[in-house]
């Protein structure tokens, strides 16, 4: 795996710890920092009981520097009055007997003080706390995300480093060092005006105060202007990066021979395909700023589908009538959801997508959420029956056939989680598209309302579906009369910004409506 970052020297520490401790804690359960907001808690919490230990090791050393100070203050004491007349000062007896006393004695016993260790629980601690640490892999996955969010987004370094998201002001700034790493990761990702945008705030972030923080955290002020002046090198802008190392004592003499080595070793940034982008015209459509077409359609009660409808009539919304693509308010109560959420914790799981090169299911950049098959074999009874109420109502809802096989997937999405434009249809021939056929229709229910970010997008339609508690989101993956496939209905998950963002996906196959719709086998795709 490539390095996609350079991390400071302590967080590549922390890493090497990390890997020679994972033996011991391979038992534990992966650690899901991004997508679980728990498993972020508890990070939080270690870093503010390291926080204290460290105050407490700072307190230890404190206790010895004052019995030190005070030593040495009482060792000075009798000496004072001898200064520029010792002869005098050892023709007394007694100065004489304090004298040898004193160096035969205190300086030993000074000695065993000064070489007791201190702090060493403190310090075991800390190095028994690091197999908790965050992996390099981990580390990535989490810089990813931020950049994630500020590539979709469109946040300008300006903006971030003031905590401005997309419009939204957040109540947060970042540090030097966190910009540090952001100019490190851009400049790794070849975007060197943006990487040369943050390093320069650097300058207006740090605080005097810290200047021996930053030494030890590992921000060197000649590793932020040498990479200063190669992002300016690569930028062709070569007398700017010559003023940028002249402008520093250690590296104004050096700076020939440093400018000759970034001409003819120009950088190479990390391949395009290892890089978090989303296309343009999804990211276009995630943006605040982003409206739905408007549209001629308008809300109406559906009652007409089934007698469930009749009596309890839903608000339902026609996005989109071609391909049809309706949301209805309000399905699931309150009690519902929490059900629902009861019992999926204990499944949670990495989710996997569909990989038509490999044609399975597997982990992938592409996707970066929790994910567990619902109904399951482990739950209780009354998961069971949450379950078959909502396979009921979205009979009830669209009309179509929910057999026994029918299963649905609550996704949960979380720090920058997204997914990426994708078909909902395999267009292609596994096991389950055999017995099944291709996915006809999709219904997602939203489980929470999402502050920011984290809509659904729907590329060729320029459509956007904001997650709303309760929500359901239907459309048809095929085409009414000939089951081609559809594909404008490419669609995608914006990154979240703000929170978790749950939702539960329920795909209908075309050949569980057998005795409701003729099935055909259009000429566009391959199963
Ligand atoms: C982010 O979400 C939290 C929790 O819902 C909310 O309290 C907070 O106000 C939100 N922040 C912003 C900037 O919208
Ligand atoms: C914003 O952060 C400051 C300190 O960083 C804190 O004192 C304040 O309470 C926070 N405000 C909100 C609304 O969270
Ligand atoms: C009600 O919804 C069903 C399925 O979504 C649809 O086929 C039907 O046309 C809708 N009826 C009305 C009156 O909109
Ligand atoms: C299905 O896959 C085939 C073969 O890759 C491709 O030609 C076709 O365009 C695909 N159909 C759709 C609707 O994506």
């Amino acid at each position: 795996m490539l390095p996609l970052l350079v991390l400071i020297s302590l967080t590549s520490a922390a890493g090497q710890s990390q890997s020679q401790t994972s033996t011991e804690t391979s038992s534990n359960p992966p650690k899901e920092f991004m997508t679980s907001m728990a498993d972020r808690m508890e990070l939080l919490l270690l870093d503010r009981e390291l926080i204290s230990n460290l105050v407490q090791y700072a307190e230890e050393l404190q206790e010895k520097v004052d019995v030190l100070q005070r030593c040495a203050k009482a060792m000075q004491i009798p000496l004072e009055n001898s200064k520029g007349r010792e002869e005098e000062y050892l023709s007394n007896p007694l100065h004489s007997f304090q004298l040898i006393r004193h160096m035969h004695e205190d300086w030993r016993h000074l000695e065993k003080f000064m070489r007791q260790p201190v702090g060493q629980d403190q310090i075991n601690f800390l190095k028994n706390k690091a197999t908790k640490f965050p992996s390099v892999e981990e580390t990535e996955e989490a810089t990813e995300a931020i950049y994630r969010i500020i590539f979709t987004y469109n946040v300008d370094p300006a903006d971030l480093v003031k905590g401005l998201i997309d419009g939204v002001q957040y109540n947060s700034s970042i540090s030097a060092i966190d910009s540090l790493s952001l100019g490190t990761l851009f400049f790794q990702w070849g975007e060197y005006k943006n990487a040369h945008e943050y390093l320069h705030y650097i300058f207006d972030l740090v605080n005097p105060e810290y200047y021996s923080v930053y030494d030890v955290l590992g921000l060197a002020s000649r590793e932020v202007f040498m990479l200063l002046a190669r992002c300016l090198v690569e930028l062709d802008m070569e007398e700017d990066a010559r003023t940028t190392l002249m402008g520093h004592p250690a590296l104004a003499e050096h700076s020939e021979r440093l400018l000759t080595l970034y001409r003819n070793t120009r950088h190479v940034p990390v391949s395009w395909e290892l890089m978090p982008f989303l296309p343009e015209e999804f990211n276009q459509i995630c943006r605040s700023w982003h409206q739905n077409k408007p549209s001629r359609l308008h809300c109406r009660y559906n009652t007409t589908t089934t007698p469930f409808l009749r009596l309890a009539p839903l608000r339902m919304e026609e996005l989109s009538l071609d391909p049809y693509i309706v949301v209805y308010h309000n399905v699931l109560s309150d009690a519902e959801i929490a059900e629902v959420e009861r019992v999926t914790e204990p499944l949670l799981k990495r989710s996997v997508v569909f990989d038509g090169k490999e044609n399975k299911m597997s982990t992938s950049k592409k996707r970066t959420a929790l994910g567990a098959w619902l109904p399951d074999d482990n739950m209780d009874v009354s998961g069971r029956a949450v379950i078959q109420r909502i396979f009921r109502r979205i009979h009830e809802l669209t009309g179509l056939i929910i057999n026994d096989r029918q299963d649905m997937q609550l996704i949960k999405y979380g720090y920058g989680g997204h997914y990426d434009i994708h078909f909902d249809y395999f267009n292609t021939s596994t096991p389950i598209t055999k017995a099944r056929g291709d996915r006809m229709a999709t219904v997602l229910f939203y489980l929470n309302d999402m502050k920011h970010g984290g809509s659904t997008a729907f590329t060729d339609l320029q459509l956007k579906v904001p997650s709303e508690r309760g929500k359901v989101l239907f459309w048809y993956n095929m085409r009414g009369e000939t089951h081609d496939l559809d594909s404008r209905t490419l669609h995608g998950a914006c990154p979240v910004i703000n929170g978790t963002k749950t939702i539960l996906s329920c795909w209908i196959h075309e050949l569980d409506q057998m005795f409701i719709q003729p099935t055909y086998r259009p000429g566009n795709r391959l199963s």
